[in-house]
């Protein structure tokens, strides 16, 4: 069954398990304006909730972009505490992707710039088309990045190669933010949405509190010191077996067949 909202600038379905939220500003090569940001944040609270959504993809409309960054047509006249207001926005959706319960997936289909890299890397896995292409342009617009940018792009491939591509302010193929770990998979475009499926279904196949559960603890454990965070990891480890999840997990294990997973 398909069930289909949509917002002024967004478009969300919802299939088989699999929620898809597509930024919808194809004349703009779906750019983040505030009201795209705010609609995003509408949009994840309910998701946050919704039981019929086991992960969430995020993708952009048409097949040229992703999203190509924050709207410079609304920026161009920002003064700084507007442009304080927007960065907040991007944040707060951005952190709230990071927060849901769901595994996130984006699914890049073009232009992945700016703001639209910086939204790419507040989801958990990124699948990206061949034809794809990734950057921080801002620099050239006389700005830093914004939503994030500096900071979880710094996350994913390090120091130096954050820099370069910040300071440069130049486009990388799929294959090179591939190499450098800033995507996960790389396939032609034809095929994007496929890939993204069998991933999701393959996630949807475990025990649902666990997948729940490992991404917390990866997130939360990512800004603790070791011996914390493999301390934390105990703790969850140890709440998971008082889940049915986990005797079914292994009952269905040694019986042989496959598990059926309530989520309890
Ligand atoms: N904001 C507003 N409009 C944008 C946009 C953006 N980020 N990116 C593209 N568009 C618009 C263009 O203005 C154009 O509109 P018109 O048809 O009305 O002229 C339309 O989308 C199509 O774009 P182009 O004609 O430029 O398409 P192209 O194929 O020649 O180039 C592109 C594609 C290389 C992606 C180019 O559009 C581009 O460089 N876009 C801007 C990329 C950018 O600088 N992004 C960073 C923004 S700043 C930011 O994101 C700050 C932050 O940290 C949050």
């Amino acid at each position: 069954m398909l069930i289909m909202k949509e917002y002024q600038n967004l478009l969300f379905t919802v299939e088989d398990g699999i929620g898809t939220l597509t930024i919808n500003r194809p004349k703009s090569l779906n750019a983040l304006n505030s009201d795209t940001l705010a609609e995003i944040g509408e949009a994840l609270a309910e998701i946050k909730t919704d039981p019929t959504v086991k992960v969430l993809v995020i993708t952009g409309s048409g097949q040229k972009a992703f999203v190509a960054g924050a709207d410079i047509s609304q920026m161009v006249s920002m003064n700084s505490i507007e442009a304080a207001a927007l960065s907040e926005l991007a944040h707060n959706a951005f952190r709230t992707i990071e927060s849901l319960p769901q595994i996130t997936i984006a699914a890049v289909n073009g232009y992945c710039l700016g703001g639209g890299f910086e939204l790419a890397n507040s989801c958990d896995i990124r699948v990206a088309a061949t034809s794809a292409k990734f950057g921080q342009p801002e620099v050239g617009l006389g700005i830093v990045p914004g939503f994030g940018g500096t900071q979880r792009l710094t996350r994913l491939v390090g120091r130096g190669k954050a820099k370069e591509i910040i300071a440069t302010g130049s486009q990388i193929t799929a294959k090179e933010a591939h190499a450098i770990g800033a995507v996960e998979e790389v396939v032609e475009l034809d095929q994007l949405m496929d890939k993204v499926n069998e991933i999701a279904h393959k996630i949807m196949k475990n025990g649902p509190v666990a997948v729940r559960m490992a991404k917390y603890v990866i997130d939360q454990g990512a800004d603790l010191e070791l011996n914390t965070a493999i301390s934390f990891e105990t703790q969850m480890w140890a709440q998971t077996f008082a889940t049915k999840d986990q005797t079914e997990g292994m009952q269905a294990f040694l019986e042989k067949r496959h598990a059926k997973f309530t989520g309890e």
